[in-house]
């Protein structure tokens, strides 16, 4: 008897789940077997601050290695609430906070507790690329608007409220931005918000980099609004260099709160309890290895924007928060798959395609500055060659 290919067995769901670019790119570059070295991914190259990973250690031998509330551990929901209420932001601990199992796992909970099958959920791009995953995940329907790289990628309120109608379940508002790099202006999110609760639509704010700012202290959206659905998703990840641990919180009105309880239950349960200890101690905790990895953070940043800016063709909006750069590199090849892939056969040097982020993201490459100083000397030491041979090439063309 003929089977069908196992393959065509799987849910058409699954089946259209696509590797992320990034992945592509990693994948190519282990496939070469060099010294690569490797700026796609968010990951930052600080362990954990060690207290937080004692006080792990010491819960977890203290037998915190339970099942929790579905919610999370009091104590940790009573400290996530305190973050907010320091910034004038009254959080109900009982009520208004999930803890879940990385932000990536939060805002899968929002988007399938706020859109049915078939309804429109508005990512701006470029943009993280697990918002169309998670989209398609739902069913939901992805309605993409492309912010302008003449601008810098800056939010344009009005452009976002004309994309939204009857049909929109929710927005996702993403600053400081992936892969950009932009903190959104206030009255530009009000912009949004006003056209979302004209059409009942949720505003979905991811905020992981949040503390992660190079200006101003950064304001949550939900320290400008009263709109009553705000969803906000956060973590450990990037602030506390804590992405392993998986672990990271929603703050949102008591219904869709409430609703966390059943999709936890059907997918999880709870965050780690070990993690809920860790991020308990990240967020009480003594928080000088925290703006240590901030002012490295800072350092890199300008020394990155200063390579590139030394680089003939190459424009670099300078990102004001988050730790990617985001440059226009269409001076360096035909699309910035292209670039991507001859930057890891050419030099070496593993970086996300702007295409990835979608299609507002072409022509660019986020280049993530999460690594060390001498790590990103090298690289960018590589790139300057690279983008040295590829205009050399060119006036040889033209003369
Ligand atoms: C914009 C954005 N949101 C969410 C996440 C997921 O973070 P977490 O590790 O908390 O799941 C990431 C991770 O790269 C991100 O860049």
């Amino acid at each position: 008897m003929n089977r069908p290919p196992i393959s065509t067995t799987l849910s058409d769901r699954v089946r259209s789940l696509e590797a992320t670019p990034m992945r592509a790119m990693v994948d190519l570059a282990s496939d070469q077997d060099t010294d690569s070295i490797n700026l796609a991914f968010g990951d930052p190259d600080f362990d954990t601050p060690a207290h937080i990973v004692e006080e792990a250690m010491e819960a977890a031998s203290a037998g915190g290695t339970h099942y929790t509330d579905n919610f999370g551990i009091e104590a940790l929901r009573a400290a996530i609430a305190s973050e907010y209420e320091s910034a004038g932001v009254p959080v109900d601990p009982d009520r208004e906070i999930a803890v879940t199992a990385g932000a990536i796992q939060g805002l899968a909970f929002a988007t399938l507790a706020v859109a049915d099958p078939g309804d429109e959920i508005v990512v701006l791009t470029p943009a993280w690329p697990s918002y169309f995953t998670q989209a398609g995940v739902a069913n939901a329907t992805l309605l993409t608007v492309p912010l302008s790289p003449e601008e810098d990628f800056a939010l344009d309120g009005s452009r976002v409220a004309a994309a939204i109608g009857d049909d929109t379940a929710a927005v996702i508002l993403s600053s400081p931005s992936n892969p950009t790099g932009q903190v959104f202006d206030h009255e530009e999110i009000e912009t949004v918000i006003d056209a979302a609760a004209a059409n009942d639509a949720w505003i979905i704010a991811d905020e992981v980099y949040w503390r992660l700012v190079y200006g101003d202290e950064f304001e949550s959206v939900a320290a400008l609004t009263d709109y009553d659905r705000l969803i906000v998703a956060n973590s450990a990840s990037k602030t506390y260099a804590m992405t392993g641990w998986r672990v990271g919180w929603l703050v949102g009105p008591p219904t869709v709160i409430e609703s966390m309880a059943q999709l936890h239950q059907a997918f999880s349960t709870c965050a780690s309890s070990v993690s809920q200890h860790a991020l308990l101690a990240a967020l009480e905790g003594p928080q000088e290895p925290i703006r240590e990895m901030h002012t490295a953070y800072r350092d890199r940043r300008d020394y990155v924007l200063d390579r590139i800016e030394s680089i003939p063709g190459i424009e670099v909006p300078e990102p004001q928060g988050g730790f990617y750069v985001f440059p226009d590199v269409r001076a360096l090849g035909d699309s910035s798959l292209d670039v991507a892939r001859q930057l890891v056969h050419e030099a070496g040097v593993v970086t996300a395609p702007g295409v990835g982020f979608g299609d507002a993201g072409e022509g660019h490459l986020r280049i993530s500055f999460a690594s060390d100083m001498e790590t990103l000397a090298t690289a960018f030491d590589r790139i300057e060659a690279f983008a040295g041979d590829v205009v050399d090439a060119d006036s040889d063309v033209q003369s």
